[in-house]
C-alpha cells in the first residue's frame, strides 16, 4: 500500500458537558470511593504469553462471523450517502495487539473495491481507535505497518488517530461520524451495579443469585446501553451506520440461568477454591463483581426502541464457540489452559486492583482445571449478538 499514508494523532478530546456526561462524571466520583477497580479496566498489554494480543483468537472467529453484516452495511452506507468524498469512521473498544486493525481494514478495502466497482473516486478516511486510557495504545501504533499492509486496496490516503476515553461519555464532535464499528467491548458496563451484597460468594449472575441481583445488572445495563446509543446519536450523522457486536445470552424464562460452565461461574468457583486454601479472604471475594452483562436479543430491542435514535437493520445471534467440547483427556485440559489464557487476559487487570497480583497464577491454574471438566458441556447461555443500526 505505497499510496496511502498514515497520520498518527493520540488525541484526547475535550469538550463542554452534556446531560450524560454530567452523569458520568457523578459516577466517576461513586467509583472513586467505591468501585476503584473498575477503572483498571483494560486487557492485558504487550504481545507476551499472557497479552491479548496472543490470547484473542475467540474475539478474532467472532470479528469473521460478523463480516457479512460488516460488508453489507459499509455497502450500504456508501450508497445512502452517494459516494462521498469523506468518511469518518470509529472503532471503539480497539483494545491492542492483532485484532484491532482488523475491522477498520476490512471497511476501508470494501469501500475502495465497492468505489472501484461503482467507478466512483474512493473518499478520504479518517480512522478513529478509541478505548479507555489504560488500554496500550503503545503497543497498537508500533504495529500501525500492519495495518497499512492489510488496506492492500487503498489507493487514496486514510488518515489513523488514538481516541482515548469511555465510550459512556462525547468522544467525537457532533455530527461528524459517518460509521461505527464496535466488537466485545460493550458486554463491558460503566461500574459494577449497587445491590449486589445478596450475591454471595459469586462475581457474576449465576443460577442461585436472588432477581435482585439480575434487576441491579439489567438496570445498569439498560442507563449504558441507553447513554452510549445517546452520545452515539449526537456523534452521528443522519444515515450513519453502527455495527455493533457484544457478547448476550439466548432469550431463557428464567433470566438468572447461566450454564454451569459459564465463565464468570467457574472463575466464582476457582476464587472460593483460593479461599478454602486461605490464599484470599472470604470476604474479598464477596465483595468482587464483574462490571459486565450479557442482555438478550428482546432487552437490546426494547433498549433501542425507546431510545429511539437508531433503526434496528440487521440482528443476529451466534454461536459463542469456546472451541472445546467433546475432547480427550489431553485436548481438555489444554483447552482449559486456553480458556483460562483467554479470561486472564481480558480480567486480569481488574482482578489485580482488587485481589492483588499474588494469586493471579494460581487462580487460573484453578480455572483451566474447572473448564477441563465442563469440556463435554456444550455451552447454551452465551451467545454473540451482532447488531447493525442506521441513525434515523
Ligand atoms: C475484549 S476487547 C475487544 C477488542 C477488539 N475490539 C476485538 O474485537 O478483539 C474489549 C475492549 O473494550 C474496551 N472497553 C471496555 N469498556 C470500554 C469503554 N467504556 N470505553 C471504551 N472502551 C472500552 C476494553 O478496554 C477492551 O480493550
Amino acid at each position: 500500500m505505497d499510496s496511502g499514508f498514515v497520520h498518527i494523532i493520540p488525541s484526547s478530546r475535550c469538550h463542554g458537558k452534556t446531560e450524560n456526561e454530567k452523569s458520568y462524571g457523578e459516577f466517576d466520583e461513586e467509583r472513586d470511593s467505591e468501585y476503584t477497580f473498575v477503572s483498571a479496566l483494560s486487557m492485558n498489554g504487550g504481545d507476551g504469553d499472557n497479552s491479548y494480543s496472543t490470547n484473542s483468537l475467540l474475539q478474532r472467529r467472532v470479528l469473521a462471523k460478523a463480516k457479512p453484516v460488516l460488508v453489507k452495511n459499509t455497502k450500504e452506507l456508501m450508497i445512502d450517502l452517494n459516494f462521498p468524498n469523506y468518511i469518518k469512521v470509529a472503532d471503539l473498544g480497539c483494545s491492542s495487539g492483532q485484532n484491532t486493525f482488523l475491522a477498520m481494514s476490512e471497511i476501508i478495502n470494501i469501500i475502495n473495491v465497492f468505489c472501484q466497482k461503482w467507478n466512483q473516486n474512493p473518499p478520504e478516511i479518517d480512522c478513529c481507535f478509541n478505548d479507555l486510557p489504560n488500554n496500550d495504545f503503545n503497543t497498537t501504533f508500533k504495529s500501525i505497518h500492519l495495518f497499512k499492509e492489510k488496506n492492500l486496496t487503498s489507493f487514496e490516503s486514510y488518515f489513523v488517530s488514538g481516541v482515548p476515553g469511555s465510550f459512556y461519555s462525547r468522544l467525537f464532535p457532533r455530527k461528524s461520524l459517518h460509521f461505527v464499528h464496535s466488537s466485545y467491548g460493550l458486554h463491558w458496563l460503566s461500574k459494577v451495579p449497587k445491590g449486589l451484597e445478596k450475591n454471595k460468594t459469586s462475581v457474576y449472575i449465576t443460577n442461585s443469585s436472588p432477581i435482585s441481583t439480575y434487576k441491579a445488572y439489567s438496570n445498569q445495563f439498560q442507563r449504558d446501553f441507553t447513554t452510549f446509543l445517546k452520545l452515539r446519536s449526537e456523534e452521528m450523522i443522519s444515515n450513519g451506520r453502527m455495527v455493533l457486536t457484544f457478547i448476550g445470552r439466548n432469550n431463557m424464562d428464567n433470566p438468572l440461568h447461566r450454564d454451569c460452565c459459564h465463565f464468570w461461574t467457574l472463575l466464582s468457583k476457582s476464587l472460593r477454591d483460593l479461599v478454602i486454601e486461605g490464599l484470599v479472604s472470604a470476604s474479598k471475594v464477596d465483595s468482587f463483581y464483574m462490571p459486565f452483562y450479557d442482555p438478550s436479543e428482546k432487552e437490546v430491542k426494547e433498549i433501542i426502541g425507546k431510545e429511539g435514535s437508531f433503526e434496528i437493520k440487521d440482528l443476529e445471534t451466534h454461536e459463542y464457540d469456546i472451541g472445546h467440547c467433546n475432547q480427550d483427556e489431553a485436548k481438555r485440559s489444554k483447552s482449559g489452559q486456553n480458556e483460562a489464557n483467554y479470561i486472564r487476559a481480558v480480567c486480569e487487570p481488574l482482578l489485580v486492583a482488587h485481589f492483588g497480583d499474588a494469586t493471579i497464577y494460581t487462580l487460573f491454574n484453578k480455572f483451566a482445571y474447572h473448564v477441563s471438566q465442563h469440556a463435554d458441556c456444550r455451552n447454551k447461555t452465551t451467545v454473540s449478538l451482532v447488531l447493525s443500526l442506521t441513525r434515523k
